[in-house]
């Protein structure tokens, strides 16, 4: 007989944005997303001011573009380090079409980063099946921005820093402490509503993007989530954790 292997992993953010919607206690946390054309975009610029175009299947931050609508009622978007301004917005789009080829791309309202000194950042949370089938937060980190960048990735020069650190700096240590509880609450959540959708899933990791009022959002969720950023902490239990789970599950075997 042939064993059917249920799927572990899932690439489409569009999906996945689907799957957090379908829960009433995680849906609060995602930010508005549409698929790219160009009248969804003006309406979530006018909106929220500021978006993120990202492509459907994207890793590692590539592709990411944020796009705004100034004050001053001009048009401007930014990948990698560059920034082009435009009167209007049918120009605005119309170069930003040429740029993104013929991939398939999704837009999300810009989140207001917290930031370490004056640079974005945002924090994955790991979840994991831990030895007893439950799942387990079992790492949590921040990811600080290179200064020019509008992405965090770890492959796109961002640095990983503890979140104790990054917190830290707006709350007292209590507090912070509080309030990491409650992102790895949110984690769980994620992974069990992830679970009810994707039966063969064992591990997650959640974007969590944290604005300027303090409320976390969820900007993505990784379903191959990598385990050796966490090798960047001084302190290894969360890395080994993680890693020692990930080689669990089927993970980097040689
Ligand atoms: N809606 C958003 N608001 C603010 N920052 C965002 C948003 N979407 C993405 N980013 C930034 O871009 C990074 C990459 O986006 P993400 O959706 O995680 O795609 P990838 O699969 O490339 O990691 C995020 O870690 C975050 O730093
Ligand atoms: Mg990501």
């Amino acid at each position: 007989m042939k064993k059917v292997r249920k799927s572990r992993t899932l690439s489409s953010k569009w999906l996945k944005t689907k799957i957090l919607l379908r829960s009433k206690e995680v849906r609060a946390f995602v930010p508005e997303t549409k698929l790219l054309n160009s009248t969804n975009l003006f309406t979530m610029l006018n909106k929220h001011r500021m978006v993120y175009v990202k492509p459907v299947r994207g890793t590692s931050g590539q592709g990411v573009i944020r796009v705004e609508r100034t004050g001053g009622g001009t048009f401007t978007y930014k990948v990698d380090k560059v920034k082009r301004r435009f009167v209007t917005y049918n120009a605005m789009f119309q170069s930003l079409s040429k740029s993104k080829l013929h991939r398939a791309y999704l837009i999300q309202k810009g989140i207001q980063l917290l930031t370490y000194q004056r640079r974005i950042f945002d924090i994955r949370v790991m979840v994991q099946k831990n030895m007893k089938n439950e799942w387990e937060v079992t790492g949590y980190i921040g990811r600080v921005a290179h200064p020019k960048k509008i992405v965090t990735n770890y492959h796109n020069s961002g640095k990983p820093i503890s979140l104790e650190l990054l917190i830290g700096a707006y709350l007292s240590p209590m507090n912070t402490q509080a309030y990491i509880n409650k992102l790895k609450i949110l984690g769980l959540r994620i992974a069990e509503q992830f679970q009810r959708q994707h039966p063969g899933f064992k591990e997650i990791g959640v974007d969590i993007g944290v604005d300027t009022k303090f409320k976390p959002w969820i900007i993505e969720v990784n379903t191959a989530p990598d385990p050796f950023i966490f090798n960047q902490l001084k302190n290894k239990n969360m890395y080994r954790k993680a890693l020692r789970l990930a080689r669990n599950h089927g993970r980097f075997r040689r």
